[in-house]
């Protein structure tokens, strides 16, 4: 049997994505981000599900699906219900093609040991690849601009893969609000989750909105603004999001570290944060701070404040040959 964990998962709000559906307000990251190795990033799961973490933002293209499996697979047999987990995962760019999408999900599901995933979300919304871990000046001549009628033969995919019940959710990630305005009235099965970079100096509030005005549920990426982030995601320009005023102020007032106001803003704010750490002591605190001493509505009220318009996952990798620059990827 497993031992009790130190925070009940019971105790952890969840957010409802349909009738008998519901996902945990707090989950997870699984990217190593070019830093942390499949061993290192699997034993922080492992830990993470003993505390009471019950959801897990996995992706094939983070290259440690097969490890993380073990952890899974070792968990169930010694006593956590796997329907008491919510576990992602990701279709990556060069998976579009036909047949690709439940080609990929097999080996998700064969490498995290499992019948099913709780969701599985279109990573980016075209087929555009790079080598993992490749410099940002990295270009793939074959990449190109979106386009509803690729992405709608991908989606067709989704929606087969959950039809034959591999699957219980759909998702997409990495979109905007004029892409979903094209591609939603065309799903015959709408994403119950966009998945976004979200942190409060890039709040992303005209996408954040939308999705909630059409019941999807935001999982927020980067929410504590990833400051170990790869190199090719680092621009001059940026913020440091734990540096803000805002954020440091509600720190100071609760004796936190910044890192939580981040997340406590993100979860009362309606989103599902999904931070990354392999060390015990932040990811204990992460689970934490979302069930106990919340914000004030001042509080939030004044994190509104620190939008800064600060993308940092810009994706300029996926370019196209003849764009611009990376602000094309984004409407
Ligand atoms: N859909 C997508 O395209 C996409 C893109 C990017 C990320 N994601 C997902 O989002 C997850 C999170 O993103 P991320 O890792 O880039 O950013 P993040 O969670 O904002 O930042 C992670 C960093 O924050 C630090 N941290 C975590 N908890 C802390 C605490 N309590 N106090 C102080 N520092 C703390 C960690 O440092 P230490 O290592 O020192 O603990 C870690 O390196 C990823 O793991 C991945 O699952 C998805």
């Amino acid at each position: 049997m497993a031992e009790a964990a130190a925070v009940d998962p019971g105790k952890v709000p969840c957010f409802n994505l349909g009738p008998g559906r519901k996902i945990p307000c707090i989950g997870m990251g699984t990217f190593g981000s070019d830093k942390y190795g499949p061993e290192e990033v699997a034993a922080a799961v492992a830990g993470a599900l003993r505390f009471g973490y019950r959801l897990f933002d996995c992706a094939s293209v983070y290259g440690n699906e097969d490890r993380i499996g073990g952890v899974f697979e070792a968990a169930f047999r010694e006593g956590v219900k796997r329907e008491e987990v919510f576990i992602i995962s990701k279709v990556w760019n060069d998976m579009h093609g036909p047949g690709d999408v439940l080609f990929s999900l097999a080996k998700t599901l064969r490498d995290l040991r499992l019948d099913y995933v709780d969701a599985y979300f279109v990573h980016w919304p075209f087929p555009n690849y790079h080598a993992p871990g490749c410099d940002g000046d990295a270009r793939n001549p074959n990449s190109v601009p979106f386009s509803p009628d690729r992405f709608m033969a991908t989606w067709a995919q989704m929606e087969r893969i959950s039809g034959m019940g591999l699957t219980k959710n759909l998702g997409m990630s990495n979109m905007t609000v004029s892409k979903l305005e094209t591609i939603l009235p065309r799903c015959r099965i709408k994403p119950a989750l966009i998945e976004m970079e979200q942190h409060p100096s890039f709040q992303q509030r005209e996408l954040f909105d939308y999705c909630r005005s059409k019941n999807i549920t935001v999982i927020g990426y980067c929410p504590i603004g990833s400051p170990n982030r790869p190199e090719r995601d680092k621009s001059p320009g940026d913020v440091a999001d734990t540096e803000l005023p805002e954020v440091a102020a509600a720190a100071a007032a609760h004796g936190i570290h910044p890192a939580l106001v981040c997340l406590k803003w993100a979860v009362q704010r309606g989103s599902v944060p999904i931070p990354f750490s392999v060390h015990a002591k932040n990811y204990e605190s992460n689970l934490r701070s979302v069930i106990e001493d919340p914000l004030g509505a001042e509080e939030m009220e004044a994190l509104t404040r620190a939008e800064r318009n600060c993308r940092l996952v810009k994706g300029q990798v996926f370019l196209w040959p003849g764009a611009k620059g990376w602000e094309d990827l984004w409407d």
